[in-house]
């Protein structure tokens, strides 16, 4: 039979094993995880290949995509977001587009307007000069092509700043848009980023058939900012319908029911 100072020791002993066994099985889960984490990248960077060549298999006998070349890196659009716009350019053919944030994605407005859709019209909005004097001379010209640079205003949501153009409403009036791009201003660490959307359709600025993309749309502000699209347009007894893609970035598209097979293009 054993003493009472060696059951002691015996107890001792196990508990530190099992401690150290618990320990060796948290830093199994936190290699999981972390493992988990890669995979959902390389996920994603296949996604984004994949879309890339799509892009390229898509564009390349395009009679109004002259220019070709983008630069799809940093802040700008990923190949997810271009691939999905031009298919939406090339086969809607919208009427009154709205984009939020020059760069990237102008390169394709633009163009639609200039070599596809001359009677179509186009509102780029831009809170930096020096991103419009640098982007401006690459984009071709048209009288229904408009960059208009607006100031940002400021309003706290949530404990945090947060900034949207000044101006919009006025600088619109009662324009109706049947596509209108949400990628500005700059969105991350807001807790409600890019709400000028949430504005226009209070203000019934949306065309009765109509798309409305979301950049950025795996961050938790432009979360925030969706769900009051979203309610805004309940609000308004507006049917529409959300969907996602993504590659190494995430875009979300709410679409009027009459252009739910944007899914599919
Ligand atoms: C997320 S960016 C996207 C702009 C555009 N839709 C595109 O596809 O490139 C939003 C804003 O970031 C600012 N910006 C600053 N540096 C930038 C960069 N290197 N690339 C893109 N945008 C940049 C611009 O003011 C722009 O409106």
């Amino acid at each position: 039979m054993k003493s009472n100072s060696s059951a002691t020791k015996d107890t001792s002993l196990s508990k530190v094993k099992l401690e150290s066994s618990r320990g060796r099985s948290r830093q199994y889960e936190q290699r999981l995880i972390a493992m988990g984490k890669k995979l959902d990248l390389c996920y994603n960077e296949l996604k984004e290949l994949t879309y890339a060549h799509l892009l390229h298999d898509g564009i390349k006998e395009s009679s109004w995509l002259k220019n070709q070349t983008f630069d799809l890196h940093n802040w700008a659009a990923n190949y997810s977001f271009i691939y999905l716009l031009f298919r939406i350019l090339d086969k809607i053919e919208p009427r009154n587009i709205l984009e939020f944030g020059l760069g990237q994605t102008t390169k394709l407005t633009t163009q639609y307007i200039v070599y596809k859709s001359p009677e179509a019209y186009l509102n780029v909005c831009e809170h930096s000069l020096d991103w419009i004097k640098i982007y401006q001379p690459e984009l071709p010209k048209h009288e229904h092509i408009r960059i208009n640079h607006l100031e940002l205003e400021y309003f706290e949501y949530r404990r945090k700043k947060n900034d949207k153009y000044a101006g919009l409403l006025e600088l619109l009036g009662d324009q109706k848009f049947d596509l209108i791009i949400v990628d500005g201003p700059v969105g991350g660490g807001k807790n409600l980023p890019r709400s000028n959307v949430v504005d226009l359709i209070c203000h019934e600025n949306l065309s009765e058939d109509f798309v409305i993309i979301f950049d950025d749309a795996g961050r938790a502000g432009e979360k925030n900012t969706i769900r009051r699209t979203q309610a805004a347009l309940r609000k308004k007894a507006i049917a529409f319908q959300t969907f996602e893609r993504f590659g190494i970035k995430r875009q979300a598209y709410i679409v009027s029911k009459s252009r739910a097979f944007v899914d599919f293009l």
